[in-house]
């Protein structure tokens, strides 16, 4: 229990005000290693091609998950090109990793808008975008214990932006938690931290 406290604390320190960069304020050294936090659980989720995903869908390869939103204007993004900078280094087993980004911001990502960001330059190759109603993101934030809030930026109610926490969440073959990176994990650290992963 002891993990699952500890780990809880960094992702909730692990904001970032209405997208904008942060003083870095969580490690993925030894929290990590024990790989017993319950991160992750059943999700249902609709793809860019607006069918049905579930996280069994993706069992029997491991998986690099970001949640995140296309009108984020820059933390989401390099978020991304660190996880395609990363999974570059890993050659061909690149491959063997599923990369997914999970949307914050469901009332505005579609499938279609979602399908059309994960072709970001510098994103991950395979990299697939999953969104869904409210209640079915919700769930999976809560999942994996993400923290995003709604942050009016004006009188328009289309007008605004995301607060939400930013890091990669390296899930085994069967779907277990294994490890979570941030912003300040070089691509180097992450792409050798995975590798053992795609054996
Ligand atoms: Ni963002």
């Amino acid at each position: 229990m002891k993990t699952v406290f500890i780990l809880s604390a960094l992702l909730s320190l692990a904001v970032l005000p209405a997208c904008q960069p942060e003083t870095p304020v969580a490690r993925s050294g030894p929290v990590v290693s024990s790989g017993t936090a319950q991160v992750g659980g059943p999700f249902t989720l609709v793809n860019g091609a607006g069918e049905t995903v579930t996280d069994k869908d993706f069992l029997g390869q491991p998986q690099l998950i970001y949640f995140g939103f296309t009108y984020c204007p820059d933390v989401c993004p390099m978020g991304l090109q660190q996880m395609g900078a990363a999974t570059d280094l890993l050659g061909r087993d690149a491959e063997k990793l599923q990369t997914i980004l999970i949307s914050l911001d469901p009332e505005r990502d579609t499938p279609g808008i979602m399908a059309q960001y994960v072709t970001g330059n510098g994103f991950p190759d395979n990299l697939i975008g999953l969104t869904g109603s409210v209640e079915q993101v919700d769930t999976a934030k809560a999942a994996f214990k993400v923290y995003a809030k709604k942050v009016s930026m004006g009188a328009d109610t289309d007008d605004y932006t995301v607060d939400h926490s930013s890091l990669m969440y390296l899930m085994d073959k069967d779907g277990k938690f294994a490890a979570f990176f941030t912003k300040d994990d070089s691509p180097e650290t992450i792409a050798k931290r995975i590798k053992p992963y795609l054996k």
